[in-house]
């Protein structure tokens, strides 16, 4: 099976067993399947967060399509909803601000599934999944049980969580609630953020208003995977305590970085990579973002070692330059 149209980077792979299930009962038909039951299994949402660097023979490829959108609960104090791993992450966040149901706005046009994002904690503009998610319905994929996950379970971190450790290829994700808060108040504190609804002179931003905030900052910075493969930020800002932020900045005056509530610092490794001066830059067919630098992309053609070479020379760079070493954010095959 080509994966070329599973996988936004558009790498051409191929699995030579791909399944698609539609609900939690079908992952306990693969589970029970004489001869998938027992192959090792590669869990496949939207395709928004991997990098294929070889075809897919060894494990069966479990691509999720469980759809479904439903209230669960809604008083004054909160909504909780329900949502099919399958669900476009982005219809998601539209569903619920037509429903009245705001919460989800900072994160709009994040690519990939429902089910994906409590894998990475998808997070943007000032607002993390765990901000928002109750709980997550797995099932094993050894023992077929489902289960339930409280989000407090999860481990949910800077783009990290259990799923990308412990369980990864041991469960499926089947179904995600998210719990948003009443009343509504806006998360407007990012930089790009406050300062686009400045520009539109809007002072007392609604859900709808930060929304189109985050669309049109988005759109402006970040490559649509339809026009030119990517996986988003190919690499997550690195976090650093006090003392090695303070002895890079006195190497790199400059160097933008962000304190964080426990005093440690995130620093940008987008300005890093421009630093090493790498922005626009092309290494056989992949090539960094001309204005998202921490996005890798492929400029027609290329494979997952082209991508992985590519990465491998962005951080060689940036550890002789600024002695860390940046950790890819996707999940690379
Ligand atoms: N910057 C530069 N040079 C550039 C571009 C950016 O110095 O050429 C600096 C900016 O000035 C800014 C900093 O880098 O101070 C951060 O830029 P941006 O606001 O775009 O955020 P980011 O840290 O690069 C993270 C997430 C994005 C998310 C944005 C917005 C990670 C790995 N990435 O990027 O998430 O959309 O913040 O919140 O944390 C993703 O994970 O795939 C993703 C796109």
């Amino acid at each position: 099976v080509p994966l070329r149209a599973f996988n936004t980077f558009g790498i051409e792979a191929t699995a030579r067993r791909l399944v698609r299930v539609r609900s939690a009962r079908d992952v306990r038909l693969v589970v029970d399947h004489p001869e998938w039951g027992r192959s090792p299994k590669f869990i496949l949402g939207g395709g928004s967060n991997v990098l294929f660097t070889r075809d897919i023979d060894d494990a069966v490829v479990v691509k999720t399509e469980i759809r479904g959108l439903r209230v669960l609960e809604d008083d004054a104090r909160s909504t909780l909803i329900e949502v099919g791993a399958g669900e476009p992450w982005h219809d998601v966040v539209i569903w619920a601000l037509e429903q009245g149901f705001a919460g989800l706005e900072n994160l709009a046009l994040i690519p990939g599934t429902a089910g994906a994002a409590p894998v990475q904690n998808i997070g943007a503009y000032g607002l993390e999944l765990s901000d928002r998610l109750e709980s997550v319905d797995v099932v094993d994929l050894v023992t077929g049980r489902s289960a339930t996950l409280p989000a407090a379970h999860c481990r949910l971190g800077y783009r990290d969580s259990i799923f990308k450790r412990e369980l990864a290829g041991k469960s499926v994700i089947t179904a995600i609630r998210l719990r948003l808060p009443k009343p509504w108040a806006p998360v407007a504190g990012y930089a790009d953020v406050a300062r686009w609804l400045q520009r539109e002179q809007i002072s007392d931003p609604s859900p709808h208003d930060v929304f189109k905030a985050v669309c049109a900052i988005r759109t402006s910075k970040l490559p649509d995977p339809a026009q030119l493969g990517n996986a988003g930020s190919f690499f997550k800002n690195p976090v650093v305590n006090r003392t090695i932020r303070n002895e890079i900045l006195e190497e790199h005056p400059d160097i933008v970085s962000y304190p964080l509530d426990d005093g440690t610092y995130k620093l940008a490794a987008a300005w890093m990579i421009a630093a090493c001066g790498w922005k626009g830059q092309t290494l056989g067919r992949a090539g960094v973002h001309e204005q998202q630098p921490l996005v890798l992309v492929n400029r027609g053609g290329a494979t997952g070692a082209n991508v992985l070479e590519l990465a491998r020379a962005v951080q060689d760079s940036v550890e002789q330059k600024f002695g860390l070493r940046l950790e890819p954010e996707p999940v690379i095959l």
